[in-house]
């Protein structure tokens, strides 16, 4: 197990190949120093004043996220558009799904920005609109997609929102999900939950569904590798997707830890799969999270299971009187998210100074109605 403290992620294979596919920069921007970005970056975001709006997720890594005028989670950060109509640009410090949405719930004058375009979520990928007509197809050919009411977690591309929108769906976010599954079922009887199958199971278990009521579908096998008796059969049809960073969390470290550190508190966001839930003494967003640790009495011991960034930036906010640590002892990185960094966010900042938009982020005009639909339908459940 790791020392208390601050844990330098080990970027993996994978994520080393991943942080290459970084959007390129204009060469000036490439090697400055900290202090330089630093003082730059505070130099145009005072220029731009008012017209300017910068978010950052709670995964951002400190030498972004510190230039944030707010910060969140999906749910509260897709909130907070509608109260700063006087921005201009909204640059967006997370990952391109949540710049889409932002896109849809801003005013017509309003830009979203996303420091780097390849800022994405390969939980998102994991859903692509042709897989979902055709799931749709396959369920309507089974005769239950009249009854079925189909939910997009956030984390979806703005064509899986519109898809949903129109089917009498709504999006949720990992601090709604309960919410929204109780509206679900009040108007129908089966939910399609895409596509994060852990964030589907965690919620509907809690929420006493049997695990023999929920099937998953795979996007890539016919009929999603299921037959009608079995999809006929269950509540929750539950899209074969999952966050890449937080599969990574385990029963056994979860065992581990309390071994090590007798009384502590274990904490984690529910993509972790169901076992790992189950093993935790809590589950939650990253805003449940971070409030579940601040609100807890002095001397706590926390053990937080989500993206490293944020599990170091609290431990450093609640110490010296609480402790937390990464469940994980390498910490997970989310690598898309890490592709937003204080280098893009000075160059986007210069460039609107400049009074030129880089990465600007849309949903076309014929996807806006029916995200607007789905996800003003996802702000009014809670
Ligand atoms: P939150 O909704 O808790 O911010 O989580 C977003 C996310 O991408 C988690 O992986
Ligand atoms: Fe996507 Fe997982 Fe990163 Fe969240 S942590 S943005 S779900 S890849």
């Amino acid at each position: 197990m790791h020392p208390m403290g601050s844990i330098i992620p080990l970027l993996t294979e994978f994520e080393k190949e991943h942080l290459s596919e970084r959007q390129p920069l204009p060469e000036r921007y490439l090697g400055l120093s900290d202090a330089e970005m630093a003082s730059r970056i505070a130099i145009a975001r005072a220029t731009l004043g008012n017209r300017l709006l910068i978010l950052g997720h709670h995964y951002q890594r400190d030498e972004v996220i510190r230039f944030a005028d707010f910060t969140g989670d999906s749910f509260k950060l897709a909130r907070h558009i509608a109260t700063r109509p006087e921005a201009e640009f909204i640059v967006f410090c997370g990952v391109h799904f949540m710049a889409e949405s932002a896109d849809v719930l801003c005013a017509p004058h309003q830009q979203v920005i996303l420091p780097d375009l390849a800022a994405g979520c390969s939980m998102a990928d994991m859903a692509e609109p042709e897989q979902l007509q055709q799931c749709w197809e396959d369920l309507q050919k089974m005769g239950v997609a009249a009854g079925a009411v189909p939910v997009t977690y956030i984390n979806s591309a703005a064509s899986i929102k519109a898809f949903v929108g129109e089917q009498g769906g709504t999006v949720c976010t990992s601090s709604n999900a309960e919410a929204t599954l109780r509206w679900a079922f009040a108007r129908g009887e089966k939910v399609l939950f895409l596509p994060d199958q852990h964030l589907g199971r965690n919620t509907a278990f809690k929420m006493g569904i049997p695990l023999d009521q929920m099937v998953v579908w795979d996007p890539n096998e016919e009929s999603g590798g299921l037959d009608s008796e079995q999809v006929r059969r269950a509540k929750m049809i539950l899209w074969k997707g999952h966050c890449s960073v937080h599969v990574r969390f385990t029963a056994a470290q979860i065992a581990a830890t309390r071994a090590q550190y007798p009384g502590i508190r274990v904490i984690v966001h529910p993509e972790v799969p169901l076992d790992v839930v189950q093993a935790a003494d809590d589950a939650g967003s990253t805003e449940y999270i971070i409030g579940q640790v601040k609100g807890s009495p002095e001397g706590s011991v926390w053990a937080v299971g989500t993206e490293v960034h944020l599990v170091n930036r609290l431990a450093t906010e609640v110490a010296p009187g609480k402790t937390v640590i990464s469940l994980d002892q390498f910490g997970c990185l989310c690598s898309t998210m890490f592709r937003v960094s204080p280098n893009h966010l000075l160059w986007i900042l210069e460039e609107l100074v400049a009074g030129r938009v880089q990465n600007r982020v849309t949903v076309s005009e014929d996807q806006k109605h029916w995200n607007r639909v789905a996800l003003d339908r996802m702000l009014s459940i809670q």
